[in-house]
């Protein structure tokens, strides 16, 4: 996984719960790395998951929701660095049609050591199905990515999340 995907999850993790709780985190999760992280470098993506366990039980607050902030927060993230992707799109459906074909094919020429996960998207004007593939499992992060999007855009979302495997590799958004 991508430096930036944890200096900007640490950055959040400052910004929520403040400096101390950054440190006592870092301190108390078994990281490899040791915890410092640059933005162009990549490092195991199983220190992500025990960063957010390990931050669930320091915040009492539930997995999925910090996952949830977090690809909220890393929307902003893309956005502000990456403001080529957004520029004409109009509705979150555009911008969600394409992170497969087009978003994300581009991250890969970038950096491409990144892992990042499959998007099948079918759409009418009213209705998007959005099937989400990937190992790393990091389908509450693709939920928040996606209520961002729609609040971007001022577009008044129902997200239905249905999982087609149950280790959640595998899922399907309803977006209406
Ligand atoms: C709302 C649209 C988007 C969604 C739903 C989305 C979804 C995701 C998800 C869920 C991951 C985590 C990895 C995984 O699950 O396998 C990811 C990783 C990533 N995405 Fe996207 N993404 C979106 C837009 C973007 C944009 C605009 C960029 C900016 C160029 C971007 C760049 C990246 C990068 C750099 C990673 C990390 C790859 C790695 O750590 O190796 N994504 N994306």
């Amino acid at each position: 996984m991508k430096g930036i995907v944890f200096s900007e999850f640490l950055d959040l993790v400052e910004e929520k719960f403040g400096l101390e709780l950054v440190d006592e985190l870092i301190e108390s999760t078994e990281l490899p790395s040791g915890g410092s992280y640059t933005a162009v470098g990549t490092y195991p993506h199983s220190e992500m998951v025990s960063m957010v366990v390990r931050l669930s039980e320091l915040t009492k607050v539930p997995v999925s929701d910090l996952l949830n902030v977090f690809g909220r927060h890393l929307f902003q993230t893309f956005h502000k660095n990456y403001p080529g992707f957004f520029a004409e799109v109009k509705h979150p459906f555009d911008l969600l049609e394409q992170i497969d074909n087009h978003i994300h094919v581009e991250v890969k020429k970038l950096y491409p050591d990144a892992e990042l996960p499959r998007f099948e998207a079918e759409r009418s004007d009213a209705e998007m199905t959005l099937i989400y593939r990937s190992e790393r499992k990091m389908s509450d992060l693709a939920l928040g990515l996606i209520e961002a999007a729609a609040e971007h855009y001022e577009t008044d979302l129902k997200v239905e999340k249905e999982l087609l495997k149950a280790d959640g590799s595998a899922v399907k958004f309803k977006l209406s």
